[in-house]
């Protein structure tokens, strides 16, 4: 394996895959606390054990009052958003009960409910977005049947960037005691979230992207007075007698030892997202992305997907250029100018089917808390020549 690669000369735009670089100075406090207290958190009553259950706690208390949540023991660590939805989908649903969604989603989102409709008899409701990318939270509302159980809404988009309007939808959900489930995956970190005032019954996040965490990391915060059944069941280090798997949290929806060094890192990532703030740096990304936007709007044969709004918006921007298949751009920005970016569906199929770029898809950027002026201007300028060219070959 070959780790000599220097990282140093790409200009990365793939932030909504994940957050590169992570801020040196969490890589270090993490790798520190691991090196001193990596040991298997609440097993034994020794203090180095004793330590490191702290930190996990620690972190719990910290990440559910960051997502606005009140009750620590709530705040379940899961391996990324995709098992925290698992998770929470399969938790919540079973045969007979009705589910709404829509065709923002992810596939963290859509194969776990097309699971359930295939093989366990739930059924399962598509709403459309309309024009500017967002979903009219009372066409969710229609959908609303004597047995809808749960509602799953994206919160930010992974390909158009799109933020639902998640309180709206939750009020909706409320009135009825329909349970609503969040995937914050793109916005936790970024985008404020107070589960208490946005109504949401569970928040999915993943640690790697805004959160600033390493990958491997995520989880869910379940509100009080929604019970998410358990889906896997071991041990959890306390009444080891006991038969079957707790009900209490967070032991009800945790099973095995924990990602402790990835639990670290999320605990620090919090203290570095408090001092340099969301609000500075949703600013620093969105100044950036306008920048990108408004170079690539201009440039003849591209077309950018979804909507050019700043308003509700993550700096996640979708493109094609005319004449040239999404991945073969890719690899040009790959390997003539050092840029990393995504190609394809993004894991979102039905958003590619309803923007009609569902046979090929899309190239991706993605501006992150890292990014400067200089990686935009770069890329805007490599997608002029890789356009050009496309032209005096026509
Ligand atoms: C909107 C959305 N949901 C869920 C996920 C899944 O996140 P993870 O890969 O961390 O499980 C992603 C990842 O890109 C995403 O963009």
């Amino acid at each position: 394996m070959d780790l000599s690669f220097d990282s140093g000369k790409i200009i990365y735009l793939d932030n909504a895959a994940t957050t590169f670089p992570k801020p040196r100075e969490v890589l270090q406090q993490a790798l520190d606390a691991y090196a001193h207290f990596g040991v298997n958190p609440g097993r034994s009553g020794y203090d180095l054990c004793m330590v490191a259950g702290e930190l996990v706690f620690e972190t719990r208390k910290v990440l559910a009052t960051f997502l606005g949540g009140t009750k620590p023991e709530r705040l379940v660590f899961a391996a990324n958003a995709t098992d925290a939805l698992n998770l929470a989908i399969q938790g919540l649903l079973q045969s007979g009960d009705h589910a709404i969604t829509t065709t923002v989603e992810h596939n963290s989102v859509i194969r776990p409910l097309n699971h359930l409709k295939r093989d366990r008899g739930v059924e399962l409701d598509y709403v459309p977005f309309e024009a500017g990318g967002i979903v009219d939270p009372d066409e969710i509302a229609r959908r609303f049947k004597p047995n809808t159980k749960v509602v799953v809404v994206n919160h930010g988009s992974n390909v158009i960037g799109t933020i639902q309007p998640v309180a709206e939808i939750g009020r909706r959900c409320r009135e009825r005691g329909i349970v609503l489930v969040v995937d914050a995956a793109q916005t936790a970190g970024v985008i404020p979230i107070n589960v208490e005032a946005m109504c949401i019954d569970v928040l999915c996040f993943t640690g790697h992207k805004s959160l600033l965490g390493p990958t491997g990391t995520g989880g869910l915060y379940v509100r009080e007075g929604v019970e998410v059944r358990h889906t896997r069941f071991g041990g959890t280090g306390v009444h080891s007698a006991y038969p079957y798997h707790l009900e209490e949290y967070p032991y009800r929806l945790e099973a095995g030892t924990g990602n402790v060094l990835g639990i670290a890192g999320l605990y620090f990532a919090q203290q570095y997202l408090a001092k340099r703030g969301l609000k500075e740096i949703y600013a620093h990304e969105m100044e950036l992305f306008a920048r990108l936007q408004e170079g690539l709007e201009h440039i003849e044969g591209v077309t950018l997907h979804g909507t050019t709004s700043l308003e509700r918006r993550l700096p996640v921007l979708s493109f094609t250029i005319s004449g040239r298949d999404p991945a073969d751009v890719g690899s040009l920005l790959d390997v003539d100018y050092n840029i990393a970016a995504r190609t394809g569906l993004h894991c979102a199929p039905l958003i590619h089917q309803q923007l009609g770029t569902g046979e090929r898809g899309t190239v991706r950027f993605s501006v992150g808390p890292m990014n400067e002026r200089a990686h935009v201007d770069a890329a805007v300028e490599a997608v002029k020549e890789i356009a050009a060219e496309v032209q005096a070959g026509a």
